[in-house]
């Protein structure tokens, strides 16, 4: 009796403290939640879990949704058919639990903004809030309140299709731009008709898997994990994002889907996560074939037992789950804690509330998302090379030959994980330049090659007559969509098919040629760059890539757009990313290249270094570059103090001017090293940004912070914490072309 006195106190008090604490509302939440759960058979409570790919309207789809065997679904767009899906879900299963429709909707419903991997080029947070925001306009409208984006995968090999997805190899600038996507998606309230869940994937590590290519092992140390692949998780799961997604690779030996560690300890201990944790597509099943599981029942009962509470299309939780739960080997709490976590997600969907779509006049690609997804292609593309000032062009100019596969491209400029957009609805650059020059400028455009792996080079001859009559040529260059995205990794990053032949023969008629690339990840392209004046950098821009492209080529816009990755000299050099350690031996100053190797060389030290004989060290260009067309120049650092405490803030500043006659932004860059610490650390780790407007002539004195948590990593025993010791700073436009100061953590 005492002891019943001594609880119900203790969970009195807890109640006030909960009431305080989480606020009513989440406590009254929580209260309704289990008050449904009490009602809830287990095979209902199962139901919850089972997540299906739409299928119309069959009989066999109605009835299981009828017997609350179907908790979400995928992939049905039709309005008319979700709402009735969902009728039956409200109207005609016991409890009335109404369902979430879900889609991949990666960079767009309709209106296709560029490629996530463009978009974090553009290092914008605003623009890449706004085209999420766009993106769960559009697809709210058709019933779609899920989506399985944004995808966080720092992503270190430009091998692996999955890059495009990504925002990049740096895990800050993922984190920002990841938390402009998650606030976009998710709109002012989730509970709103045109909220939509975000889902950050693919929990984790995905973008390391061995040699690029998909689906494959991933090896990655906790130090690492926490460091890095983490971070831009963390980050979007403190900025409320609702769900999150076990990705397929095997990390350290332990499936991601059935990884209690990265699920349990890392996502519900470490982060107080309480949204939905949804496995890939049947991920569950194919822990069968990581060889972790021995069926279909074990794989349900691993997966469940590590945290998934949904799974996606394998159908082994509702086919076997119930049995294992009757076999006392998943306890039935644990199904409650599943269920728990997706009612909770559909109340703050206020589905309970409003389950049904209103259907209205469809209203996609809009004056105002068209504007947008063209400004996030400008803001995306990045300028690699302009020799001689060759761009921008003159408008007077009398001739242009336009050649290549992707000039008039359009399901192919939209990229990969394109589910919705319409390719009628594309405006490709040649129509672009059509429309708006083809009364002044004569426009001799010859393909070349059909498409970006085209070998057959019967046009050849008359894509150098066009070119022989004009005076400059763009040359259009890229992969096709499909040569990008899931499961579409590549050995050979270099331009597919006959394109590296076709811009070698054009290039001996001796004209300017401009290469513009369309492409989901860096095309290997440094021997053929001798052959063109200038290199704008597309990716696959979406919708609006052809009248963003022109405005830049005609100097209507400024390129702004800065590589959130390394951009490689060749394949071989991958993985590659910036934020590399040191090493006991690496490669500084002039390196020995093969070329310049005595026959029957000895063993001789130059060989004892990090570098490649016949690649070098480098990237062909480093993360955070980017021209404009006009030039900025960068002062001193000017540090506000030498020393800093715990307690103190540092400041540095640098005056940054405009030396060109164009008005245009800069990307002033940030970065920091520690240089000795109880675990390595990175060369130079991006820690700030800013990007700043410039008049001609203008100079600004940009500031940034410095704070003790710039300084925090994880050390070996999983500290958060700051080192004593010495830190250098380094500030400028990309992470090689800076300047130095240093100073000392007390
Ligand atoms: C992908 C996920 C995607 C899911 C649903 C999987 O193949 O890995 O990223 O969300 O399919 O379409």
């Amino acid at each position: 009796m005492k002891s019943f006195f001594i609880i119900s106190v203790i969970l009195f008090a807890f109640d006030v403290f909960a009431y305080d604490f989480i606020g009513k509302k989440e406590v009254e939440l929580e209260r309704k939640i289990d008050e449904l759960i009490s009602r809830m058979t287990l095979s209902e409570k199962i139901g919850q879990l089972n997540q299906l790919n739409g299928n119309g309207l069959s009989d066999n789809l109605k009835s299981q949704i009828r017997n609350g065997s179907v908790g979400t679904m995928l992939n049905e767009v039709n309005p008319e058919i979700s709402n009735e899906l969902q009728r039956i879900a409200v109207e005609e299963s016991r409890l009335g639990i109404p369902l979430i429709f879900a889609r991949d909707v990666i960079h767009g419903f309709k209106t296709v903004f560029p490629i996530p991997l463009a978009q974090a080029a553009s290092w914008d947070e605003e623009i890449v809030k706004k085209g999420a925001r766009i993106a769960a306009e559009e697809a709210t409208s058709r019933g779609i309140r899920w989506t399985f984006a944004p995808m966080l995968d720092i992503s270190r090999d430009a091998r692996w299709g999955r890059i495009i997805e990504s925002l990049g190899e740096d895990p800050y600038l993922a984190s920002r731009l990841g938390v402009a996507m998650v606030e976009g998606f998710q709109g002012k309230s989730l509970s709103s008709p045109n909220g939509m869940a975000a889902c950050l994937k693919h929990f984790c590590g995905y973008g390391a898997v061995e040699g690029g290519r998909d689906y494959n092992t991933t090896q990655i140390s906790e130090e690492q994990l926490r460091n890095i692949y983490f971070v831009p998780f963390k980050s979007c799961i403190n900025a409320g994002a609702a769900t999150l997604m076990a990705a397929f690779n095997d990390l350290n030996g332990v499936p991601c889907t059935a990884n209690r560690y990265l699920l349990n300890t890392v996502l519900r201990s470490d982060w107080n996560f309480d949204g939905v944790v949804v496995s890939d597509w049947n991920s569950v099943h194919e822990l069968i074939n990581h060889g972790y599981a021995r069926d279909g029942k074990q794989a349900a009962e691993l997966a469940v037992n590590a945290g998934v509470d949904i799974d996606m299309m394998s159908l082994d939780y509702i086919s076997s789950l119930e049995g294992s739960v009757k076999e006392k080997v998943v306890k039935e709490s644990v199904i409650d804690n599943a269920v728990r976590n997706i009612l909770r997600l559909k109340f703050r969907l206020g589905l309970f509330h409003n389950p049904y779509v209103e259907i209205k006049n469809d209203v996609f690609y809009t004056p105002e998302y068209l504007e947008a997804a063209k400004e996030s292609a400008i803001k995306s593309c990045v300028l690699l090379k302009n020799t001689d000032k060759a761009l921008p062009l003159s408008e007077k100019i009398k001739s242009i030959a336009v050649i290549g596969p992707m000039a008039d491209a359009p399901a192919d400029q939209l990229g990969a994980w394109t589910m919705d957009g319409e390719r009628q609805h594309t405006i490709t650059p040649l129509q672009d330049l059509k429309k708006r020059y083809g009364n002044t400028i004569v426009i001799n455009y010859v393909k070349g090659l059909d498409y970006s792996r085209d070998l057959d080079r019967k046009n050849f001859e008359a894509a150098v007559a066009a070119v022989e009559k004009s005076d400059v040529v763009l040359f259009f260059a890229g992969e096709e969509a499909g040569l990008t995205g899931e499961a579409r990794c590549r050995a050979d990053i270099s331009l597919p098919g006959a394109q590296k032949d076709l811009l070698s023969e054009i290039a001996a008629a001796g004209k300017p040629i401009i290469l513009i690339m369309l492409a989901g990840r860096p095309i290997e392209i440094y021997k053929e760059l001798p052959l063109v004046k200038a290199f704008l950098y597309a990716w696959h821009p979406g919708t609006m890539g052809g009248p963003a492209i022109i405005d830049l080529l005609f100097g209507k816009a400024v390129p702004s757009g800065r590589l959130p990755i390394s951009y490689p000299m060749v394949s071989a050099q991958l993985p590659y990313y910036y934020n590399h350690k040191n090493t006991g031996r690496p490669a500084v100053g002039d390196l020995v290249m093969m070329e310049n190797m005595q026959q029957n060389e000895i063993q001789t030290s130059f060989g004892h270094t990090c570098y490649y004989l016949d690649a070098g060290r480098d990237p062909l260009y480093p993360f955070g570059y980017g021209l404009s067309y006009t030039t900025f120049r960068y002062g001193e650092l000017n540090l506000s103090a030498n020393d800093m405490t715990e307690q103190s803030k540092l400041t540095v500043s640098v005056p940054v001017t405009n030396t060109g006659n164009i008005m245009a932004t800069e990307t002033v860059q940030l970065y920091i090293r520690d240089v000795i610490a109880s675990v390595t650390r990175p060369v130079k780790e991006l820690k700030a940004y800013r990007k700043v407007c410039l008049k001609p002539g203008e100079e600004k004195n940009i500031v940034f912070e410095i704070s003790i948590d710039d300084l925090k990593f994880y050390t070996a025993n999983g500290e958060y914490r700051a080192e004593p010791g010495e830190f250098i700073v380094y500030v400028g436009a990309n992470s090689r072309d800076v300047k130095e100061v240093s100073f000392t953590l007390k």
